[in-house]
């Protein structure tokens, strides 16, 4: 008899601890207010301010895996974008990095990387968006970066996986 009440209280707690842990997700829903005039992106021009839903969304899709849903990063492994200087030093450069990758040494706010980041999207539109939106999240007060200011850009042809 005592058996069975320890392992109902067992079963109870683990209920409990499973339904404490369930629907923690992301509270903050800002998807509503993100391209209203006077929302957080009232100071940029409105071309750039209707790209960041879909920034939005790439972003939340394809980045935080690495990079963090607060743009952190991890530290020497994968760079942070919030408060990037690297980042924040040029705007094109960081589309096309997006675009086509990149598989530098390179140096953010003090620290090395050393990874390699493969192509994340296929067109620039989209690269644009999502750079736009993280020049204007977590805590970023970055400007904007325009499709004419990236023209130059060239998308490189996608390697095919290596047959080994
Ligand atoms: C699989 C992990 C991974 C994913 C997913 C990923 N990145 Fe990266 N990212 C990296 C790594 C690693 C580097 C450093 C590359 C190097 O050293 O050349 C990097 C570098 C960068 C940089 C330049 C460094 C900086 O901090 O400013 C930018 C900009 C960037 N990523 C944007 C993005 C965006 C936007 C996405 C989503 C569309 C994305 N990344 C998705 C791993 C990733």
């Amino acid at each position: 008899m005592k058996r069975i009440v320890i392992i109902l209280v067992a079963v109870f707690s683990l209920s409990v601890f499973l339904t404490s842990c369930g629907g923690g997700g992301n509270t903050g829903d800002q998807s509503a207010t993100t391209v209203t005039a006077k929302g957080p992106y009232a100071d940029l021009p409105a071309d750039i301010q209707a790209m960041m839903p879909k920034g939005e969304q790439i972003y939340k899709s394809k980045c935080t895996v690495c990079h963090q849903a607060t743009g952190a990063g991890v530290e020497n492994v994968f760079p942070p974008l919030a408060s990037s200087d690297y980042l924040l030093a040029d705007k094109a450069r960081a589309v096309a990095q997006t675009l086509n990758g990149s598989k530098l040494e390179m140096t953010v706010n003090n620290k090395k990387y050393t990874q390699e980041m493969v192509p994340q999207v296929e067109t620039k539109e989209d690269a644009v968006a999502i750079i736009n939106y993280v020049l204007n999240n977590f805590g970023n007060k970055g400007g904007y970066v325009t499709m004419e200011q990236v023209k130059d850009v060239v998308i490189k042809p996608r390697t095919a996986p290596a047959a080994k």
